[in-house]
């Protein structure tokens, strides 16, 4: 058990956060008028439409964030449909899934029906995710004879046709390291698709906006058609990510062949969730997740089928330097006979069989 204690007091944080929201009636109206629709954004339109009436948006909510002394973490061996079947409905923010892409990487990587296992967490995740939640699932779309029988591009099918999770963004994830190739384009980039359950999904665009430099908001701040305010937050970092693959002498690395940068899954963290809001990644792999949701004030439960994770985890842990986050909270990571205090099991205990 790992502690790390910091004089900082979390107070009540009153979290204004912007949520959007798929077509509205206003949007509806503007839709049926267009000729192109691809040269404009109906969202856009909508929400333009409601601020010339000085109206807000039914979908800017308020979240208040419950005070907390202490973020703490459940991490676990379990397979993730064992563990999914513990959790209670509606008492997760953000599931971050990273599953396995089904190519033989592992001996974990191989499937008779991709998709039928696969709905199985679908289904149960779609359950657990709170109203405001949203989940993250990671990808790549495979060569025929390699998907087998199934990858992201199955996924999203199901998800089209089968579940009432809505896609809110396929971001691409785009990096410049990678492995050569002759006989095809060398591959360059992951797919994240990003569901909501809800179209009252949590999205803090603030907490990830990327300041401009200070050449372009000089320029920005006397452009009379912008919003000062945003130009002074930074801009959209879009649904193209340019984030580097981690190199194998990377200094994050912890052993898990497929370790995916902090930076990454901070971004996801920091826009999809809230402080002491529950963070849930049932694919945990080498505890990235539960790494970054100890940074960032945010609970985790983290599970992997494999016991290598406790391991990766210690290590990640190891590398953590509460000094460069200014609003760093203290965290605990629970033992078994604990997980009744994560605020998850509170109400419904955990099932210890
Ligand atoms: C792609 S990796 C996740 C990597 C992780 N996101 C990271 O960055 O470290 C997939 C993980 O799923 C785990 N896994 C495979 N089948 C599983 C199952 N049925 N239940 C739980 N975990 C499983 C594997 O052990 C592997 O660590």
């Amino acid at each position: 058990m790992t502690r790390i204690k910091s004089n900082l007091n979390t107070k009540i944080q009153r979290h204004k956060e912007v949520v959007n929201t798929n077509l509205t009636k206003t949007d509806l109206i503007y839709r049926k008028n267009m000729a192109n629709r691809s040269r404009r954004n109906t969202r856009h339109i909508g929400m333009n439409a409601l601020r010339k009436q000085h109206k807000n948006h039914a979908s800017e909510l308020e979240i208040e964030v419950k005070e907390y002394q202490e973020t703490v973490h459940a991490v676990m061996n379990l397979d993730c449909i064992e563990l999914l079947k513990k959790i209670p409905s509606n008492s997760v923010q953000l599931i971050v899934c990273d599953p396995p892409y089904n190519i033989n990487l592992a001996e974990w990587d191989n499937f008779d029906n991709y998709i039928k296992w696969a709905s199985n967490w679908l289904i149960e995740s779609e359950r657990v995710l709170s109203n405001t939640g949203n989940i993250v699932i990671f990808g790549g779309f495979q060569y025929q004879s390699e998907a087998g029988s199934g990858d992201l591009l199955e996924i999203m099918m199901y998800m089209r046709h089968q579940s009432n999770m809505r896609l809110v963004n396929m971001i691409i994830w785009y990096y410049k390291n990678g492995m050569s190739a002759h006989r095809f384009f060398a591959n360059r980039h992951e797919e994240i698709a990003w569901f909501a359950k809800t179209k009252k999904y949590i999205f803090d665009l603030d907490a990830v906006r990327i300041p401009f430099d200070q050449e372009t908001k000089a320029l920005y701040l006397k452009d009379k058609r912008l919003n000062p305010d945003n130009v002074e937050k930074g801009k959209n970092p879009t649904n193209v990510w340019e984030i580097g693959r981690l190199n194998g002498n990377s200094l994050e690395r912890v052993g898990h062949p497929t370790q995916k940068p902090t930076e990454v899954i901070r971004r996801i963290v920091r826009a999809m969730s809230y402080p002491g809001s529950v963070v849930l990644d049932f694919f945990a792999g080498s505890g990235v997740t539960t790494r970054v949701c100890i940074e960032e004030g945010r609970h985790s439960i983290a599970s992997d089928i494999s016991t290598d994770l406790n391991s990766y985890l210690d290590q990640h842990i190891a590398k953590i330097k509460p000094d460069i986050f200014s609003n760093f909270v203290p965290f605990k990571l629970l033992t078994k006979t604990e997980f009744n205090s994560h605020p998850v099991f509170s109400k419904y205990k955990f099932d210890q069989g």
